[in-house]
């Protein structure tokens, strides 16, 4: 009984549940593209480069005014070293589940994704790009640049 009440608290305890949602800096790719008005993400640190656990699913949040309509958005993140390297299992269909479609020119828009880190990926800091762009025409709706710790 003792032994059941200790493992319950300890999965209350779990620090990889829950991660607390701050704003993240970011840096903006090219100018003739938008970046995010504003970057958040669930990190398990509170300051500096966000802190992402193997295993866990954080999610992050780009708010943006884009400057055309799109009726397909493509998602894309990856390592941007001197070969850029998609993430594994990502989801490329924005308009599933990430960003409400049709993207409206001019409107304050959410994307929200769920970028799960698998098991596999060697612990360091990543510099990573994420673009969206319309998949109809090819043209980049936001791109921004940051980077994340993988612990
Ligand atoms: C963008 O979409 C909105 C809403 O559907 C529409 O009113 C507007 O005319 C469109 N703009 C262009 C440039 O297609």
């Amino acid at each position: 009984m003792l032994l059941v009440a200790v493992i319950f608290v300890m999965v209350l305890l779990e620090p990889s549940h829950g991660f607390a949602r701050r704003r993240i800096k970011f840096k903006r790719c090219h100018r003739e593209v938008r970046m995010p008005k504003a970057l958040f993400m669930t990190c398990a640190n509170k300051h500096g480069v966000c802190e992402l656990r193997k295993g866990e699913t954080h999610i992050l949040r780009a708010v943006f005014i884009p400057n055309h309509n799109a009726t397909n958005v493509d998602s894309h993140v990856r390592w941007n070293s001197w070969l850029e390297i998609p993430l594994p299992n990502q989801e490329r269909d924005a308009c599933n589940n990430a960003i409400k479609c049709p993207v409206i020119k001019n409107h304050i828009t959410r994307f929200t994704y769920n970028l799960h880190i698998e098991d596999f990926w060697p612990r360091k800091v990543y510099p990573v790009i994420w673009t969206l762009s319309d998949k109809d025409t090819d043209e980049e709706l936001l791109c921004f640049k940051f980077q994340i710790n993988i612990k």
